[in-house]
């Protein structure tokens, strides 16, 4: 029986609610297909932090190195000055897990509605690869003669060879593993960062000519990638981008394929820990009313499975969504429908746990 040790970080706001669910359908899962998920909670968060003063203690990333994988729920407090919990927790585990890709599908399931007239599930399916380690996250920079006039302020968009490199090669193992136009359509702004994105664009080149033959490449300007993906995103198989485009464009990303109910991301060290996440964020608007929708949690635990390599489970916890989805319990996503529906956010994940059991 395959057994997995999964740290579960349920975060701030609404996050402990969807992730209840999330685990609630990985459980539920787990039995038919013979695997055993033990998990184990960290209470890392805002509220730890105005309690202790403590964000994440150093022994809390050792620990976290332990495990097969992590599932994230929601960092971000309105009580914490932002950046506090999303730099000490959020990207801290990404950085010293070296957690360097950032994987966000944006895929139109059956039933959704997509803000895009005209585009159905056959139009909108495709995969952004964001580079999760670098870039303008790096944080190098700093602040000159503040409060002054002569204020200057400087941060840096750094990128090392091997950081291109190592994304890019995830990204066109996706695209050959997705199998679906074998399209790699890299994401730059090369007209006018002619530093960084000539780097990545002579490193993109040089990869897929010399080991992916196989793989047709192509090229789009940032702005030029945020119409696109509304006005074709048809054309879209995987893209790829640094940090700072990658998480603009998997907003927009994420309005697409029917909105932040839905949009799961994985952070993924191919050779070490890899964090899954719901990326709609912590909603303490609705925190502890039993509104919002875990359909995110769910997605991004299907993620985990098949980081897992327990595909099958996987793709039958997608199926449990999609007949979920297409059952028409649910007039939309947002917590203003789940309540019209008169559900609630457990009772969502109660449905999609049965569905994904009785497969
Ligand atoms: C995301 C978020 C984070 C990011 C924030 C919360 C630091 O927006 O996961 O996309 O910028 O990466
Ligand atoms: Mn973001």
């Amino acid at each position: 029986m395959a057994s997995y040790r999964i740290a579960l970080l349920p975060g701030d706001g609404t996050g402990p609610e969807v992730l209840r669910e999330g685990v609630k359908v990985l459980q539920a899962v787990a039995h038919p297909f013979g695997i055993a998920i033990e998990t184990m909670s960290y209470d890392f968060g805002g509220d730890r932090y105005l309690a202790t003063g403590e964000v994440l203690p150093d022994s809390g990333i050792d620990e976290l190195r332990g495990y097969d994988a992590i599932y994230l729920g929601a960092i971000g407090h309105p009580q914490v000055k932002p950046g506090i919990l999303e730099k000490g927790i959020l990207l801290r585990i990404r950085f010293e897990m070296d957690q360097y890709i950032n994987l966000r599908p944006v895929k139109l399931y059956p039933g959704v509605e997509t803000p895009i007239k005209g585009k159905g599930p056959d139009d909108i399916d495709f995969v952004v690869v964001r580079e999760n380690s670098a870039g303008l996250y790096t944080g190098l920079g700093g602040i000159a003669r503040k409060g002054t006039p002569y204020e200057v302020a400087v941060q840096e968009m750094v990128y090392t060879r091997n950081e291109v490199d190592r994304c890019l090669r995830y990204a066109f193992q996706t695209t050959q593993k997705r199998n679906k136009t074998n399209t790699l359509t890299l994401c730059g702004k090369t007209n006018v960062l002619t530093y960084v994105y000539d780097l990545w664009e002579r490193a993109f080149h040089e990869m897929g000519a010399a080991e992916f033959p196989d793989v047709k490449r192509d090229y789009a300007h940032v702005d030029a990638i945020t119409m696109w993906m509304v006005k074709n995103p048809e054309w879209f198989d995987v893209i790829v981008t640094g940090n700072m485009f990658g998480d603009i464009i998997t907003d927009l990303g994420a309005m697409v394929q029917g909105g932040m109910g839905i949009a799961a991301g994985a952070n993924v060290n191919p050779d070490g820990v890899s964090m899954f996440e719901p990326i709609g964020g912590s909603a303490p608007k609705y925190t502890g009313q039993n509104v919002i929708n875990p359909l995110a949690c769910v997605f991004a635990g299907q993620m985990l499975l098949d980081h897992l390599g327990e595909t099958e489970a996987a793709d039958r916890v997608e199926q449990a969504c999609v007949a979920f989805l297409e059952s028409g319990k649910l007039p939309g996503l947002s917590a203003k429908h789940i309540k019209e529906a008169g559900l609630t956010t457990s009772q969502i994940g109660d449905i999609i746990a049965d569905l994904a059991a009785a497969g």
